[in-house]
């Protein structure tokens, strides 16, 4: 089942069975199409002009952009340094300035600092696990963090989530949301997981960072490299708005 305007070649569907949960929130009824209205349609998203602008960009500090202290603590978050940069392009490569990208994640042991996670995994009191950070005018982004552990969750048993950022990316209006994982190079667990697994075959190698060795600062951090483009054939695949609202997962 797909909504108007989703690609099943790219887009995972609402209902995959392995998945368990969505066999709960798949829309049982044909989708019925919604017009946009000027509220959801103007904003305010981050890309726009004038005061409003400048509050939006106010509201993404560099601080906000290093998961490794944005914790504000005084102490650097435990785990293996790695820098994550990439470019928001349209369908036509056409770089996108001024999107903002919000990211979150589970510690490097795999926890997030979140009331429903209960794994039994400690908290790092140094990691917040949420940044955020603007695209440049070359569509650009660049956020330091740790790399995120894998976590068991309760699918089926012995279910473990793959290494992943989660990703949202807010253009100029409400209705720009859009919301997605990045997921790491070489990890065994990929084949495994319903989540990625949900995502249509020939798709799946766009949601995986690539490691990119001239992002990589010598004795600091590994550099991986993400980029995302938001339409067309080659467009990177994004959750169903169901899956996103409860997007720790
Ligand atoms: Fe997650």
């Amino acid at each position: 089942m797909d909504g108007p305007g989703r690609d099943p070649s790219t887009f995972p569907p609402y209902l995959y069975e392995a998945y368990r949960a969505t066999t709960r929130r798949a829309p049982k009824q044909p989708l019925i199409p919604l017009p946009h209205t000027l509220s959801e349609i103007t904003g305010p998203g981050p890309a726009l002009s004038g005061a409003l602008h400048q509050t939006v960009q106010g509201a993404a500090s560099a601080e906000d952009s290093d998961l490794t202290t944005n914790m504000g603590t005084g102490t650097e978050a435990m785990g293996e340094r790695i820098i994550v940069t990439g470019r928001v392009l349209d369908e036509g490569g056409t770089p996108l300035p001024n999107t903002l990208i919000e990211i979150w994640q589970a510690n490097a042991a795999g926890r997030y600092r979140h009331r429903v996670d209960q794994h039994h995994a400690p908290l790092d009191p140094n990691f917040l696990g949420y940044g955020r950070c603007l695209t440049n005018k070359d569509g650009v982004y660049r956020l330091i963090t740790i790399r995120p552990g894998a976590y068991p969750w309760q699918n089926h048993p012995n279910a473990w989530r793959p290494a992943h950022i989660h990703f949202s990316l807010f253009g100029s209006s409400w209705v720009s949301r859009l919301v997605t994982q990045m997921y790491f190079p070489g990890d065994p667990l990929q084949p495994l997981d319903p989540i990625f697994n949900s995502v249509p075959a020939a798709a799946r190698a766009r949601l995986i960072a690539q490691y990119a060795h001239d992002v990589t600062q010598d004795g600091y951090a590994l550099g991986f490299r993400f980029d995302i483009v938001l339409h067309g054939p080659n467009a990177t695949p994004f959750e169903p708005y169901e899956t996103a609202q409860r997007a720790t997962r």
